[in-house]
């Protein structure tokens, strides 16, 4: 009901839509996006100042970020895309998610003696899952973009040919994976000068990538997944010890799927569902704090609350699930009113819950990859945008004449029940790997509307992206801007470890003191994770406000906010 009535209510908020006539050329409000780097927020914007719509800049800013953070994402990965559309204000979540080869078995990651052998699914061919985002994008301009791909794509396709300045969070995330991609001479060619990190300020070019996107351009999805291009991947990555088949590539299709939607203190959020595993953990832990006066308690006993709806979302997480076209996951269960009561019920008010109390696994995540952007076009389509490679750099395996890198996403199943995968993350059955599947993913794009604001948000952090975001909907629930949501500090807890990580200005010394007084491990230190990207929209002024994340070299553009470059 709520998702026919969305449309209705946004344009009774807005008096700008109301007094809209239909013949009017204005545009309704501006445009806002915000990407994690300049090239990519320039290249959207290019795209819509040529008549496109948000979801031809979408392609735009996703296509440049692959080329510009090969680190983070790219047409070697996958990614999910939640999308509003103008007008009937109709709502979907596109799955350009990465599955399985048909060879993959249950086991492949496990040694002779039954051990998880990490630097198979994390490294090189066999870790790399089929690539979803190419034709996720040829998707999006066909059923949604008003350009053809080949103008979208221009942006990046000439970044390619020019170059591009190599950059500090490029640096950094290389640092930590050149000796992997050593092992691939077509990798190391593309992004080692020397064997060695390329200076801050190198020119980067990339003329296999611009080849690559035209012959997307040209051919559509079919230009990547079949003829010679999936001939020279299927041999590329089997040659360096994969199991790709033609077949693999031929078959894949992304999946139109509903998104899920919650109901929380006059707000409606639409958000992911499966194989993300954000949307019903967001969904469980909104509801476990509905039977609270939250607003009006302190901090100390807000955190309290909130940790202890973390650990049990990501307990359930853990336990139940996984790619829905291959397991039932009770997702109606999860995110019902009965079941947020007896998580309630089963937390003490004043003491924390230990971990292994509740069923469970363990691991420290690692740095931050993938990559979000946001965008709302000046006639209010609005698209949320997670990609990735998984890991920085991915697998760190270029196929020669490719030009990009592959994914390391089959770690992102659990390989083994009870062996936390890179990011700590733990999994059962319901993610075990089987030919075709999809991983389960924690990236979670996701739109919130309520009092005159809709904001589109999301952003990379592996398995910190659901506690993210779930703090980013509280600080807009709580009336903050953009730029605000994107840089409040954060704090997490997955179920296992067993530990709020905070980062320094979570809490105040006082708050640390109150959690410790209640059992919390809470670790507060310098690092900062997350790179989250928000687009706010003022329905009463038609402003719109782009936040990017202080952490990293984000740019966000709107009406309402200068361009911000964070160096
Ligand atoms: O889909 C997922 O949940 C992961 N592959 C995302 C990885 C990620 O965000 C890496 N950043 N820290």
């Amino acid at each position: 009901m709520i998702r026919f009535l969305l449309p209705v209510v946004l344009a009774l908020l807005s008096p700008l839509a109301l007094a809209d006539a239909p013949a009017r050329k204005a545009p309704l409000h501006d445009a806002g996006i915000a990407s994690a780097n300049a090239y990519a927020t320039d290249a959207g914007m290019e795209v819509l100042a040529k008549g496109g719509n948000a979801f031809d800049a979408a392609i735009a800013v996703s296509a440049t970020l692959g080329l510009v953070e090969p680190e983070s994402s790219g047409l070697g990965g996958g990614g999910f895309m939640l999308l509003r559309v103008a007008g009937d204000g109709r709502e979907v979540f596109i799955d350009a998610r990465e599955r399985a080869p048909y060879a993959a078995t249950r086991d492949m990651f496990l040694d002779a003696e039954g051990n998880a052998v990490r630097d198979r699914s994390v490294n090189g061919a066999l870790a790399a899952a089929i690539p979803g985002l190419p034709a996720g994008l040829d998707h999006l301009a066909k059923k949604y973009g008003r350009l053809p791909l080949r103008e979208s794509l221009a942006p990046a396709i000439r970044l390619a040919n020019e170059g591009w300045r190599f950059g500090p969070k490029n640096a950094a995330m290389l640092g930590w994976r050149r000796e992997v991609l050593a092992r691939s001479p077509a990798a190391a060619g593309l992004f080692l000068r020397d064997g060695q990190v390329p200076a801050e300020g190198t020119l980067m070019r990339n003329p296999d990538y611009a080849r690559v996107l035209e012959r997307l351009a040209a051919q559509g999805a079919d230009g990547f997944y079949r003829g010679e291009l999936a001939g020279r991947l299927v041999r590329g990555v089997n040659e360096a010890g994969g199991i790709w088949s033609e077949r693999d590539l031929a078959e894949y299709r992304v999946v139109e799927r509903e998104p899920l939607r919650i109901s929380h203190r006059g707000y409606e959020i639409t958000t992911s569902p499966a194989p993300s595993s954000g949307g019903v953990a967001l969904a469980t832990m909104l509801k476990v704090l509905e039977g609270y006066d939250y607003p009006r308690l302190d901090k100390a006993q807000r955190s309290h609350l909130l940790v202890e709806a973390m650990r049990r979302a990501y307990r359930d997480r853990a336990l139940y699930l996984g790619d829905p076209d291959f397991v039932q996951a009770p997702v109606d269960m999860l995110t019902s009113d009965a079941y947020a009561a007896g998580l309630r019920a089963s937390i003490h008010p004043a003491k924390a819950t230990p971990s292994e109390l509740l069923p469970g696994i363990d691991a420290q995540p690692l740095r931050p990859d993938t990559t979000h952007f946001s965008i709302v076009d000046a006639e209010g389509n609005m698209i949320a945008v997670t990609q990735t490679v998984n890991l920085p750099y991915g697998n760190a395996l270029v196929v020669p004449g490719t030009g990009f890198l592959l994914n390391n996403e089959m770690d992102d199943f659990s390989v083994k029940p009870g062996v936390p995968n890179a990011f700590g993350l733990l999994g059962d059955d319901a993610n075990a790997i089987a030919p075709g599947k999809r991983p389960l993913s924690s990236m979670t794009p996701t739109f919130i509307s309520g009092h005159g604001r809709t904001a589109v948000l999301g952003t990379p952090g592996g398995s910190r992206i659901i506690t993210m975001v779930m703090l980013g909907l509280l600080e807009l629930m709580d009336g903050q801007g953009a730029q605000a949501t994107a840089a409040a500090p954060r704090f997490h807890h997955q179920y296992l470890p067993d530990v709020v990580q905070a980062e320094a200005g979570a809490f105040t010394d006082e708050e640390i003191e109150a959690l410790r007084a209640m059992g919390h491990v809470v670790e507060s230190s310098e690092r900062t994770w997350g790179n989250m990207q928000v687009v706010l929209w003022h329905h009463d002024s038609g402003k719109v406000e782009a936040g990017a994340d202080p952490r990293w070299e984000g740019v966000g553009k709107g009406s309402a906010s200068e361009a911000s470059v964070y160096r």
